[in-house]
């Protein structure tokens, strides 16, 4: 067991930062007659969306009502990504929008959460240039949210301190946006050190929950009507590594399996180098493990693979997905893939294009190459001028969607269960839900949220399949 991880069962709740916090509440209430509203607005990944849902459940603990309007909010935080810069500069044009609120409600709390504010000189940015900014902090934010707040309620100096701590907070309240699909967090950090990858330099080294804990989570989940966990983490196949000798990823795959209920369970995201045989075996083996694996591939080339430190060749890539399909015909594929990293030569980048037309992917996200300062690949020579990438980019995704438009298809004429998510977002007359495989699936009849359907499929595009329900 790593002793250095500090397993936290009572995030701050009861502490008096909680308690002072809850009284600026109450009595706001009754002053106003109604609660004050808190704001969380949330930029990037899944796991940023799974972290805004814990300081969500926090401030609802503390008191305040949640709203998705900032011009309404006493709190309102900013999650952010770091990931491209593109997402950092689009987060602090975002956060200059909110600037007015300030001079009219003197009384809000403005706070930066996630991975932008996790690195020193971004912190150093929003204290300097963002005056009316309370305080910045990591991705951790939800179990510091009560003392960050009461400190400012209470008069005390704007703070930018964050050291990244080798703690995981258990009981931190968690207020879900879906009722019928849920995030399980596994694990946090990531020791890979991609090298074009800031993550690991914001969310730290990778620790694991305990087992215990995310079947505890799992199984609450279940009984209250969830259908379909997804188990988060940066690099799922790792977990276990320091805290189990003999227990690892595949046996907690397998044990949330186990669980009774009529359910799903999926999980993101997998390293390449660490998903095992032992892994696929026991997604066959269990009905409840959705067919469904996004295995980051970034890059056909072994060369570029080499450049980026992810400890694989394509060949042995390749060789993953054909033993998984082997196993799992019926099994979606989707990846991520980045397009112009320093000295990808125009044949490297025939090399992705050659892997895609061989592992026919179902769905990609494809990115182009954004360097992070601090990391390897922005130092690397060769980087590559942005109309060169753009137009990789374009052709990438050209082929891909004639691969996804094939791949989908195919499924004309099948029957496909899918979880009913609700009204069409562009259209009103319309049901969309997601297929075990995860493809988006549209279909006219009504259908509640959360509600399993059979849908014949008679239509497909490159992004989705259209169908009938059965009954
Ligand atoms: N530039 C472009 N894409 C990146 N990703 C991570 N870092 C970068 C970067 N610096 C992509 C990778 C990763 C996904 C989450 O984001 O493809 O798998
Ligand atoms: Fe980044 Fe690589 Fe870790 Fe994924 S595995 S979070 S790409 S460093």
């Amino acid at each position: 067991m790593n002793e250095s991880i500090k397993h936290i069962k009572e995030y701050e709740a009861n502490g008096s930062p909680a308690l002072a916090v809850r009284r600026w509440c109450r009595e706001f209430t009754d002053r106003e007659g109604i609660s004050p509203y808190a704001c969380v607005l949330t930029f990037g990944c899944q796991q940023n969306e799974a972290d805004s849902e814990k300081m969500r459940g926090v401030l609802c603990d503390l008191g305040y009502a949640i709203t998705d309007d900032p011009n309404m909010a006493q709190v309102l935080l900013f999650n952010t990504c770091a990931v491209r810069d593109h997402a950092e500069k689009k987060v602090l044009s975002v956060i200059g929008q909110y600037k007015h609120l300030k001079a009219v409600r003197p009384s809000l709390i403005i706070g930066v959460c996630g991975c932008m504010s996790a690195q020193a000189e971004r912190r150093e940015k929003l204290k300097r240039s963002y005056p009316y900014v309370d305080f910045a902090t990591g991705p951790a934010a939800a179990g510091k949210l009560p003392s960050l707040i009461a400190s400012r309620l209470g008069g005390k100096k704007r703070s930018f301190d964050y050291t990244e701590e080798n703690e995981i907070f258990e009981g931190v309240p968690v207020k879900r946006s879906e009722d019928f699909r849920a995030w399980v967090n596994i694990m946090h950090g990531c020791n890979n050190f991609c090298t074009y990858c800031i993550v690991p330099y914001v969310r730290g080294r990778e620790r694991s929950r305990r087992k215990e804990d995310i079947i505890d989570e799992c199984r609450e989940l279940i009984a209250s009507g969830v259908k379909d966990i997804t188990l988060l983490g940066q690099n799922v196949n790792s977990y276990g590594r320091g805290l189990y000798e003999d227990y690892a990823f595949p046996d907690l795959l397998r044990d949330v399996c186990s669980l009774e209920g009529d359910f799903k369970v999926r999980f993101m995201t997998s390293h390449p180098k660490d998903a095992t045989d032992e892994l696929f075996k026991v997604m066959s083996e269990c009905e409840k493990a959705a067919r469904h694996f996004h295995l980051p591939l970034q890059s056909g080339s072994t060369r570029i693979l080499g450049l980026m430190n992810r400890r694989y060749t394509f060949d042995g890539y390749l060789e993953k997905i054909e033993k998984m399909r082997a196993l799992m015909p019926d099994i979606t594929i989707t990846s991520d893939i980045i397009v112009g990293f320093p000295g990808e030569t125009e044949e490297d980048f025939e090399q992705t294009l050659e892997a895609l037309r061989l592992v026919k992917y179902d769905m990609l996200y494809s990115f182009i190459y954004s360097p992070r300062k601090g990391t390897p690949a922005a130092e690397m020579d060769g980087q590559i001028p942005k109309e060169i990438s753009n137009a990789r980019f374009s052709r990438l995704l050209e082929l891909q969607n004639e691969i996804a438009r094939e791949k989908n298809e195919a499924y004309i004429g099948k029957v496909v269960r899918v979880l009913c998510e609700g009204e069409s977002k562009t259209d009103a007359d319309t049901y969309a839900g997601r297929s075990d495989g995860y493809k988006t699936v549209f279909f006219p009849e009504r259908r509640d949220a959360g509600e399993y359907v059979d849908v014949r499929i008679e239509r497909a595009d490159a992004f989705a399949l259209y169908g009938r329900c059965e009954k």
